[in-house]
């Protein structure tokens, strides 16, 4: 085991690969190994037995030996369990070394070659095998396999043979690139994408690079196809694209093309190409475009370029990083579906496909390297790899890989050296390895500030002050640092922002404005598109379990931070993707006051509006056909103030104006909903229809007031009609969600905002009745509530009144002493002993809406199952509230319904205290009573999970608040 130990702790390159090259689709023969190996696992490097186990010949116990599938990851199928953690390494920082606790997968494989691949020279393609491997076929050592998300070709010619072969991988979960690969998510070895026997014909093709440039000044194009030929070629290639009357042209050489249909993530047209030899064609999709920087700006095809984007991990809640094809394509749909135009692969290469799916259907793409050493940063960065220079070659091999499987897809425009791997020297010299490679794509890096090796200035989390300062920084030349002249002249974007974990992001639109306004903001990439969380099975009633950090019995880990993504592990979206959609919406609408006019800015980067539809609606949330408004042609970048002519009547309705695509096209359905606005009119305050009734005692304490009953001692309302009513109270608490749980950049130096309501026992507001009183017809109750501890409080005024029908309260709330801390909302909570089985209401749905979310939300009546309705999250938490005018809360047997002007309405089967104590969604009792929430106010959500806190006009300072609303007890609908 001592040269397995070695071999492991050295800071190198694997051995015996051929040098790195495209991922081509080729005619050359290929025979796929995925499918069932068999494996045998020991607990370390030390403890691997060297008993021959590679050989043909090998006499093995069956019973050492199980079943495994490749591609797979091991933890996921028995063999270990999965880590979460996201900058801490799980094991000693003590560089090259991994730990002696080290799984150790002896992997092994019979197969027969077919006669097609046995016919030519062979190779052994690995696409991604997390860990660091060995590889022997047939006793032979074929080499080892380091980088865990990045493909190896292993030559293999002479060792493979007619008749049946073995393949054997030893593969041990840590070594020394472990360090260097320490991005957030979870540590699951296996060898977890295909593994390829491809014949490797003589004088076949062995690489190509695509250079396809586009000039918008005339719309032509230039066209040189590097080709490097495996050995026993007798001529040279030839290129043949047949829409261009290219026909066995020469490679090496520059095609000048008078007319090219540019590709952009909008038209992303692509000419289908050949590059052949005597014995080997592979095809190509090549896209003419080009990417530059000028004046701080980033442009495409001469055109300022906005990057709408996400950032993508490939997850599988069953599978891990095992994602098929169908699942990326579909991803890539929803996508296109809610206006995400990019990508960036963090934090590694994809498998190779997505990279064709990308440029099929249109995606900017930033392809990251397979390098993160955050870990370092919690000793000081102390011997980072990023600055040693005997991990150099590791560095180099590893950016060398990233850019030469994939250089050919039109779709990537920035080539990101890693992520969060410090500052130094390594990555001085991969920046500039990858600018000498490829000069017609752009360096990114984010994590070294001074910007001196990139292309981009690029940041994560920056807040909307700071942004919009980065925005109008002074010119270049009023730097005296040439450092930072040259970071003046780049374009600016967030690589990540708007930390989508549990409710939230808050504040996407204020970033997206500063984008519009600023040409030096070249946009953003969300952090991030899907959640990570691990499928745990089922609970006894049926409802799935899904597990993050910790739930593995790891030691090290960070809880649920796995899960922030706008849709979900299984790919069904979270609300966040429609805000998102709102807010990356290629056209902006904006209505006059009057309705006079819509004024229509297209942002599309080259399409005109000429696909889109407009029309207007009335008098409903916009689902109908609609009156179809005349658009005059809007380039893109342009925009049109165009006359609307609605009937004077309409300006008392709500009105909605639509974009929707005419055909179906660009991953979407005819009539897709591209933009859209809304006119809501001033609505009558709700009020009782009839003449009021008066309090009278009934016995018993009890005070009864139209269909409701109040209990003197408390003043609180414990009947309303044949609904018991239960801890009526005024409350200033939310469940925190886990942006509340968070630090806020801002202020680094506070403790969250959760632990500021924890300190000040927000949660454990008392109540002490003041009096209960009369004043006309109504009845007024006057409390003092606050919590133990302060002297700060909320004076609170009930003012009921009734029509005999429905009941009235008018709640005035006047905070006393001084508060240590904002509040989380302020309104009535109350319990019913039934379940709710769904909530239908007229407002803002159907997706919820707090006041920094919901940009989806639009004025209109909607129905929502109880699940549904109170958004339930993998960490449960605070959401789900709807702005409504009126709703019915529907329980077993009959309804509560609620009216006031645009009031937040909670409703949830379970109390906030339940909700904040409980960790995972399944975990929650099932539902046998239903809390409501009406709000006078709540506070907005932010970002603090990871970044910027609730921007300072979302958040709620103690303040006087009023509350009116209308209760009733009504049947149940149906
Ligand atoms: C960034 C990092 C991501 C992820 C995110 C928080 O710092 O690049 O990988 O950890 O924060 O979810």
């Amino acid at each position: 085991a001592i040269p397995l130990l070695a071999d492991l702790a050295a800071p190198l390159p694997g051995r015996g690969a051929l040098p790195p090259r495209a991922h081509l689709h080729s005619d050359a023969p290929r025979q796929l190994l995925d499918g069932t190996w068999q494996v045998r696992l020991h607990p370390s490097p030390r403890h691997a037995v060297d008993d021959g186990w590679q050989q043909p010949d090998a006499r093995l116990d069956p019973a050492d030996w199980s079943p495994v599938t490749v591609p797979g990851h091991l933890p996921l199928q028995g063999h270990g369990s999965p880590i979460y953690a996201n900058v801490d390494y799980p094991f000693p920082v003590d560089p090259p070394f991994p730990p002696d606790d080290n799984p150790v997968a002896d992997h092994r494989l019979e197969l027969v070659a077919a006669p097609e691949v046995l016919a030519h020279p062979t190779v052994l393609r690995f696409e991604g095998v997390d860990g660091a491997a060995t590889v022997w076929l047939n006793g032979v050592e074929l080499g080892t396999l380091r980088g865990s998300r990045l493909t190896t070709e292993l030559p293999c010619a002479g060792v493979l043979r007619p008749g049946t072969n073995v393949l054997a991988v030893r593969l041990a979960q840590w070594s020394a690139h472990s360090y260097l690969e320490d991005q957030d998510m979870w540590w699951m070895p296996g060898i977890f994408r295909s593994v390829t026997l491809l014949a490797r014909p003589q004088g076949g093709v062995r690489d190509v690079f695509v250079h396809a440039g586009y000039d918008h000044r005339d719309g032509s194009g230039t066209l040189r196809v590097e080709v490097e030929l495996e050995e026993g070629a007798d001529a040279p290639a030839t290129i043949s694209v047949p829409a261009l009357d290219l026909h066995g042209v020469a490679a090496g050489v520059e095609h000048r093309l008078p007319s090219v249909a540019p590709w952009t993530a909008e038209t992303p047209v692509l000419y289908d190409a050949q590059v052949a030899t005597a014995t080997e064609t592979v095809h190509l999709r090549i896209g003419f475009r080009t990417v530059t920087v000028e004046d701080a700006t980033l442009l495409l095809n001469g055109t300022p370029l906005l990057f709408r984007g996400v950032n993508r991990h490939e997850h599988d809640p069953h599978r891990g990083r095992v994602v098929d094809l169908a699942t990326a394509r579909a991803e890539l749909l929803l996508m296109k579906q809610h206006h995400v135009n990019a990508v960036r692969t963090s934090h590694y290469p994809p498998r190779a496909e997505f990279l064709d799916l990308a440029d099929e259907l249109g995606f900017y793409v930033i392809l990251e390297n397979d390098l993160e050493t955050h870990g370092f940063e919690r000793v000081g960065w102390r011997g980072n790899p990023s600055d040693d220079p005997q991990w150099l070659p590791a560095y180099h091999d590893r950016m060398r890989r990233t850019v030469e499987r994939d250089k050919n897809h039109p779709s990537i425009l920035l080539w990101s050296l890693g992520n969060e791997a410090g500052t130094g020297a390594n990555l001085d010299a991969i920046a500039q390895w990858t600018r000498d490679r490829d000069p017609d794509r752009l360096v990114h890096y984010e994590g070294d500030w001074r910007s001196r090796h990139v292309d981009v200035y690029s940041r994560m989390y920056a807040s909307v002050p700071e942004v919009e300062a980065i925005a109008t920084e002074p010119p270049a030349e009023t730097f005296t640092d040439p450092d930072e002249q040259h970071r003046r002249r780049l374009p600016f974007m967030l690589c990540e922002y708007a930390h989508a974990m549990g409710n939230g992001p808050g504040g996407l639109s204020e970033y997206q404005d500063l984008f519009h306004r600023y040409p030096r903001l070249a946009g953003g990439f969300i952090w991030e598109w899907v959640e990570h969380a691990l499928a745990g099975g089922t609970t006894d009633d049926g409802r799935p379990v899904q597990l993050y950090g910790g739930d593995f019995g790891e030691r090290v880990h960070d809880g649920s931070f796995v899960v922030d993504g706008v849709v979900h592990a299984d790919k069904t979206p979270g609300p966040a993707l429609a805000d998102l959609a709102r807010v990356f919406a290629p056209v902006s609408l904006d209505l006059a006051p009057d309705l006079s006019t819509l004024t229509v800015v297209n942002r599309y980067h080259s399409l005109d509006l000429s696909h889109l539809e407009a029309v207007w609606t009335s008098d409903g949330d916009g689902s109908g056909a609609g009156t179809p408004i005349p658009l005059p042609e809007v380039p893109a970048g342009g925009s049109a103030v165009v006359p609307l002519h609605l009937p004077p009547s309409a300006l008392a309705t709500t009105v909605t104006v639509l974009l929707r695509r005419r055909a179906a096209g660009d991953g979407c359905p005819a009539g897709h909903e591209v933009a859209w606005t809304q006119h809501v009119p001033a609505r009558p305050v709700a009020a009782l229809e009839n003449d009021p009734v008066a309090p009278r005692r009934i016995g018993g304490g009890l005070v009864e007031l139209g269909p409701a009953a109040f209990d003197e001692r408390t003043g609180m309302p414990v009947r309303l009609g044949e609904l018991a009513l239960h801890d009526v109270a005024v409350s200033l608490w939310r469940a925190p969600t886990e942006n509340d749980r968070g630090v806020a950049s801002e202020e680094p130096d506070l403790p969250p905002v959760a632990d500021r309501w924890a300190a000040a026992r927000l949660d454990d507001l008392r109540t002490r009745l003041v009096e209960v009183g009369e004043d006309g017809p109504a009845l007024v109750v006057r409390t003092r509530t606050g919590p133990p501890v302060l002297d700060a409080g909320v004076d609170v005024t009930w003012r009921w009144t009734s029509d005999g029908t429905a009941l009235a309260l008018d709640l005035t709330v006047e905070p006393y002493g001084s508060w240590p801390c904002d509040w989380g909302r302020v309104g009535v909570d109350l319990r019913l002993a039934e379940p709710t089985t769904r909530v239908s209401w007229t407002g803002w749905g159907p997706g919820p809406q707090y006041p920094d979310t919901g940009q989806a939300a639009r004025y209109g009546s909607f129905v929502a199952d109880r699940d549904d309705y109170a958004v339930r999250t993998v960490r449960p938490q605070e959401h789900g509230a709807r702005r409504v005018d009126e709703a019915t809360v529907e329980l077993d047997t009959r309804a509560l319904r609620v009216r006031g002007a645009g009031l937040p309405l909670t409703v949830r089967p379970w109390s906030r205290a339940v909700v904040a104590a409980t960790r995972h969604d399944h975990e929650l009792p099932a539902a046998t009573e239903t809390w409501i929430s009406v709000d006078a106010a709540v506070s907005g959500v932010g970002t603090a999970s990871c970044g910027p806190g609730v921007l300072p006009g979302y958040r709620l300072a103690p303040s006087p608040q009023r509350l009116h609303v209308l209760l009733q007890q009504v049947d149940r609908l149906r």
